[in-house]
C-alpha cells in the first residue's frame, strides 16, 4: 500500500481533526503517500484532492469541525456517482480509502468497496455515539459535555423563575446524549427514541415531580424522541400544566462545535493511526474501534445494519434519581 485517501464525511464532529492528523502521521511511518479528499464523498466526485505531508497537520489537534470540510453527498448514493468516484480514485492511484464519519458514511464505503474493489477503513466520529463496534465515537464526549453545560446554565435560570423547561438535545435516531445529560444535568425525565413515550406516563412523571413543590424542572428530549420533539411535547402539555409557566430550548447545532475535550482527541488519535495500521496488514471493509479500551475490528456493514443498545439501567438510575 503506497498511496491512500483520506475524507471526513456526514455529520462533522469533534475529534475529526485529530483523526486526521493521526492518519496523516501514522502514514508517515509507514511510508505511504497520504491524499486529502475535501468536502467527503462530494469532493471525491468533484476531484477535490490534495497531497498532503505530517507538517500540513500541524496545530489542528485542538480543533472543533473538519479542515477537510464534509457533507451529505446525494450522488454518493447512486451507483453512478460511486462510479465517478471510483475513477477519481484511480486517476489518482489511490489503492485505499481512510473514512472518518458515521453509519451513512460507511455504507456508501461499503458499496464502493463491493462495485471497484477498493480498500476501506471506517473510523467512527458521530456526536451521536450510535455506532455499534466502539464504546464511544469520536465527538460523542465533546457533544455531551457541551450540552451538559447549557443544561446547567438553562437549570439557573429555571430555578430563578421556578420554570418547567424542556431541552431538546440531538440525536435523531439514538438517545445516548439524551440519557447521559440527563443525568448528569439532573433531569427530571428523559426521553428517548429507543423508549416509546407515553405522552400519559409524562405527564403523570411531571405532576409528582412538581407535586413535591420543586422549585424547577427539566425534561432532556432526544431530537428522535417519538413524540416528535420538544416544541410537539410542550403543545400536549400545555393544557394541563397551563399554572406552570414552560419553556422550549432547542440545543441544536451548539453541539457538534468546539474544541475536542481531552477524551475525544485521545479516541481520535488512536482510532486514526489503527485505520492506517490494519489497512496495512490487509484488512479491508472493516471500522477501528475502541471496545474495554482495546482496539477492535468490526465489518464495515455491521455498523450501519445493527442498531447500538441503549444501556436501561441508566435510565432507571435516572428515575430513582430524579
Ligand atoms: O451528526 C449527527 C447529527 O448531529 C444528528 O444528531 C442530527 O440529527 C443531525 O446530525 C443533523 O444533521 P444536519 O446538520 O445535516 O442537519
Amino acid at each position: 500500500m503506497k498511496k491512500i485517501g483520506v475524507l471526513t464525511s456526514g455529520g462533522d464532529s469533534p475529534g475529526m481533526n485529530a483523526a486526521f492528523r493521526a492518519v496523516v502521521r501514522t502514514a508517515k511511518t509507514l511510508n505511504m503517500e497520504v491524499m486529502a479528499i475535501r468536502h467527503g464523498y462530494k469532493g471525491l466526485i468533484e476531484d477535490d484532492i490534495t497531497k498532503v505531508t505530517p507538517h500540513d497537520v500541524s496545530n489542528i489537534i485542538q480543533r472543533g469541525g473538519t479542515v477537510l470540510k464534509s457533507a451529505r453527498c446525494d450522488e454518493f448514493r447512486t451507483k453512478e456517482g460511486r462510479e465517478k468516484a471510483a475513477n477519481v480514485l484511480k486517476k489518482h492511484k489511490i489503492e485505499a480509502l481512510i473514512t472518518i464519519g458515521g453509519d451513512g458514511t460507511f455504507q456508501g464505503a461499503t458499496h464502493l468497496a463491493n462495485e471497484h474493489d477498493i480498500n476501506v477503513i471506517g473510523v467512527p466520529a458521530t456526536i451521536d455515539n450510535d455506532l455499534v463496534g466502539s464504546d464511544e465515537t469520536i465527538g460523542y464526549d465533546t457533544a455531551l459535555n457541551t450540552a451538559m453545560e447549557a443544561i446547567d446554565k438553562i437549570r439557573d435560570t429555571a430555578d430563578a423563575h421556578d420554570r418547567l423547561f424542556l431541552v431538546e438535545v440531538m440525536g435523531r435516531d439514538a438517545g445516548f446524549i439524551a440519557l447521559e445529560t440527563g443525568i448528569a444535568g439532573g433531569a427530571e425525565l428523559i426521553l428517548l427514541p429507543e423508549s416509546l413515550t407515553d405522552i400519559d406516563d409524562v405527564k403523570a412523571s411531571l405532576n409528582e415531580v412538581l407535586s413535591e413543590q420543586r422549585r424547577s424542572s427539566l425534561v432532556v428530549i432526544a431530537e428522535g424522541d417519538d413524540t416528535g420533539g420538544a416544541l410537539k411535547i410542550s403543545e400536549e402539555l400545555k393544557p394541563d400544566f397551563s399554572k406552570y409557566e414552560m419553556r422550549v430550548c432547542i440545543l441544536g447545532h451548539v453541539q457538534r462545535g468546539g474544541n475536542p475535550t481531552a477524551r475525544d482527541r485521545v479516541l481520535a488519535s488512536r482510532l486514526g493511526s489503527a485505520a492506517v495500521s490494519v489497512l496495512n496488514e490487509g484488512h479491508s471493509q472493516v471500522m477501528v474501534g475502541v471496545v474495554n479500551n482495546k482496539v477492535k475490528l468490526t465489518p464495515l456493514k455491521m455498523t450501519f445494519g445493527k442498531k447500538k443498545d441503549i444501556n436501561f439501567d441508566l435510565l432507571e438510575l435516572a428515575k430513582t434519581l430524579r
